[in-house]
C-alpha cells in the first residue's frame, strides 16, 4: 500500500520558482530542542544529509524573547555552511519584547518601513546575502497594498530577497497582494493537518491550484497537539492515524498526519517542528506514501464528521 523511498523530492513551489526541499524544516521550537549552536549544527548536518535542505524562520521567533531565534539560527548555520540551505523567513508580526522595546502592543504591521527593516535584519542575523523566500506572516488589516507589494518588489531588485509569498492570507487578501505585485506569490504558508481541516473546504487550497503554487504547510501534526490531547476526539483520530500507520509501514501516526497533508492535490509541503532525528526521516517516508482515498476520507470524517452532511 506504500511507494515509500527516503529521499526528499525537490519541488518547486511555483513556475517561477523557488525549488525547494519537499520536507521543510522549522525552526520555531528549536532554543527549546537544542541547548547549544554546536547541537543545533549537528541537526542541520542531519537535515543536509537526508535532504531536508530548507529552513523556515522568521523574525519574530524566539523564546524566550521574541525577535532571538534568527540570531541564533545564523550561528549555527555558520557552523553548518550558510550556502547549504534555502532560507524562508517572515516578516510583520510584533510582539512585546526586551529586543522591540518600541512594541507596546502586540501587533502587524506590513509597512514598507517595517518591511524592509524585518529584511535588513534578517540578513545580518541570519549571516546570509539574500532571501530566498520572504513572506508576509499574518494579516496586517491596516495593509496598503500599493506600498507592501511596492516594497517587496523592490527589494527583490536590490537583490536582497530572490521570492516573495504570503502566510496564514485568506484568498481574497493572497489576490489583494497579488495583484499589487510584480514578483509572482510562490506560496501561502497556512496550517493543515487532521486536527485543522478548513483549507480542505474554504477554499485556500482551491486557490492554490487554480493559481499555481503549492502551499506549504506548518503544525502538520499539530504542534504535538496530536499526542498530547486526551479529549476524545484527538484520542480517536491518534488511534485511527495508528492503525493507517501501520498498514503503510509508516512508525506513527505522525507519519500518517503528514501522509493525509502529501495526499491533497494542492501538493502541499509539510514544515516539520521535530528536533528528533527519527521523527525527520519518518516525515521524509511520510511524504513519500500515497494514501488510499478511503483512508484519507476515514481521517477527515473522524475529525470533521459535517463535511458529510
Ligand atoms: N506561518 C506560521 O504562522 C507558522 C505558525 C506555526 C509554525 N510555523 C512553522 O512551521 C514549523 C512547524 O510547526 P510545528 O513545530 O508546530 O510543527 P509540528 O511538526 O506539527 O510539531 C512539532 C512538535 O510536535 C512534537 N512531535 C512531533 N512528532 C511527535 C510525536 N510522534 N510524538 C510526540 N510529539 C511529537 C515535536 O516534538 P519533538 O521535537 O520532541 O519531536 C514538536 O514539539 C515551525 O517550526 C515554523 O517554522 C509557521
Amino acid at each position: 500500500m506504500s511507494n515509500d523511498t527516503d529521499a526528499v523530492a525537490r519541488v518547486r513551489l511555483h513556475k517561477d520558482g523557488p525549488e525547494i526541499s519537499g520536507v521543510v524544516w522549522g525552526s520555531m521550537r528549536m532554543q527549546s530542542q537544542f541547548a547549544t549552536s554546536t547541537e543545533l549544527a549537528g541537526h542541520l548536518d542531519l537535515l543536509r544529509g537526508r535532504g531536508v535542505t530548507t529552513l523556515d524562520t522568521a523574525s519574530v521567533y524566539g523564546h524566550p524573547d521574541p525577535f532571538s531565534l534568527e540570531e541564533a539560527l545564523g550561528e549555527a548555520l555558520a557552523k553548518a555552511g550558510r550556502n547549504k540551505f534555502e532560507i524562508v523567513t517572515k516578516c510583520g508580526i510584533q510582539r512585546i519584547s526586551r529586543l522591540r522595546p518600541e512594541n507596546r502592543v502586540r501587533h502587524f504591521d506590513f509597512s514598507a518601513r517595517e518591511i524592509r527593516r524585518s529584511t535588513e535584519r534578517s540578513l545580518t542575523k541570519l549571516g546570509i546575502d539574500v532571501i530566498d523566500l520572504m513572506l508576509l506572516h499574518r494579516p496586517d488589516y491596516l495593509m496598503d497594498p500599493d506600498e507592501t507589494a511596492g516594497a517587496l518588489d523592490d527589494l527583490v531588485s536590490e537583490g536582497k530577497i530572490r521570492h516573495v509569498g504570503v502566510s496564514n492570507l485568506s484568498v481574497s487578501r493572497v489576490e489583494l497582494v497579488a495583484s499589487r505585485l510584480k514578483a509572482p506569490v510562490v506560496t501561502n504558508q497556512i496550517e493543515f493537518s487532521p486536527l485543522h481541516l478548513s483549507p480542505v473546504s474554504d477554499g485556500t487550497l482551491d486557490h492554490a491550484i487554480r493559481e499555481g503554487y503549492r502551499p506549504m504547510i506548518w503544525s502538520p501534526v499539530g504542534g504535538g497537539r496530536l499526542f498530547k490531547g486526551e479529549d476524545e476526539q484527538t484520542v480517536g483520530l491518534r488511534t485511527l492515524l495508528a492503525g493507517i500507520a501501520a498498514d503503510y509501514g509508516l512508525p506513527s501516526a505522525a507519519e500518517a498526519a503528514i501522509a493525509f497533508i502529501a495526499r491533497h492535490p494542492a501538493g502541499g509541503v509539510p514544515i516539520v517542528g521535530s528536533g528528533k532525528r527519527d521523527r525527520i526521516e519518518g516525515a521524509i517516508k511520510a511524504a513519500n506514501t500515497v494514501l488510499d482515498r478511503q483512508d484519507w476520507y476515514d481521517i477527515v470524517a473522524r475529525t470533521n464528521p459535517s463535511l458529510f452532511l
